[in-house]
């Protein structure tokens, strides 16, 4: 069945050298090849502040760039999102994004109570794929994955979204082309599968 798949590449480097980019067009490529519907936000290209106080975030009105973001991510029924890992943690770029389009009244309700939340984006599935200098075996089991983890618990479960896949895709600048190739083709994959 075909399934609206929005992409979100959270690289802060437009740079087209960028591994993170051509994993994103794997993905996308494989997705339309099955015939899925899909859309992308290019993190890099928008132009957007930093959230400055609780106040904007809790009332303050998104400018309109994040405004489109958002219908897409209604849009959507499957999120991919694409990072490098930056000291440890996805990009601040990335993070300052997320912040100006999770906001309370759209992503999650305001709590009546602590932890009373209501998650607003529920019925969406979502795929992250993170790239590392590290080997992902040293990321998942020595550094128990904490900001993928994070991203998964804090922030996507929290805001409705499930269930949540990730890629870690470690060593990226020593396995080499065929290391690389292994790899944009198994994206492809998921692509083509919705997943
Ligand atoms: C600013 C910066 C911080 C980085 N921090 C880490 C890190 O904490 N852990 C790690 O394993 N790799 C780290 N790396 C390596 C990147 O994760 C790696 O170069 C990237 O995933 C390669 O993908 P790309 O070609 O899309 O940039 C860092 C790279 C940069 C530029």
């Amino acid at each position: 069945m075909a399934r609206r798949i929005l992409i979100i590449d959270g690289h802060p480097d437009a740079s087209a050298e960028r591994y993170v980019h051509a994993l994103s067009a794997a993905y996308r490529d494989g997705a339309r090849a099955a015939g899925h519907e899909v859309r992308g936000i290019v993190v890099s290209e928008l132009a957007f502040g930093l959230l400055r106080s609780g106040e904007d975030f809790h009332s303050g009105t998104p400018s309109e760039v994040i405004r489109a973001c958002q219908q897409d991510l209604l849009w959507a029924e499957h999120v991919v999102i694409l990072f490098p890992l930056w000291l440890g943690s996805m990009p601040a770029l990335l993070k300052g994004f997320f912040e100006q389009l999770l906001r309370p009244g759209f992503a999650f309700s305001a709590a009546s109570r602590p932890g009373l939340q209501h998650k607003l984006l529920r019925g969406r599935s979502a795929r992250i794929i993170v790239t590392m200098g590290m080997p992902a075996l040293f990321y998942r089991w020595y550094l128990r994955a904490h900001s993928l983890k994070s991203l998964e618990r804090n922030v996507l479960r929290f805001c409705g979204l499930r269930p949540i896949r990730a890629c870690v895709i470690g060593a990226v600048e020593s396995i080499g082309p065929a290391g690389r190739g292994n790899w944009l083709a198994r994206i492809n994959s998921l692509g083509s599968k919705a997943r």
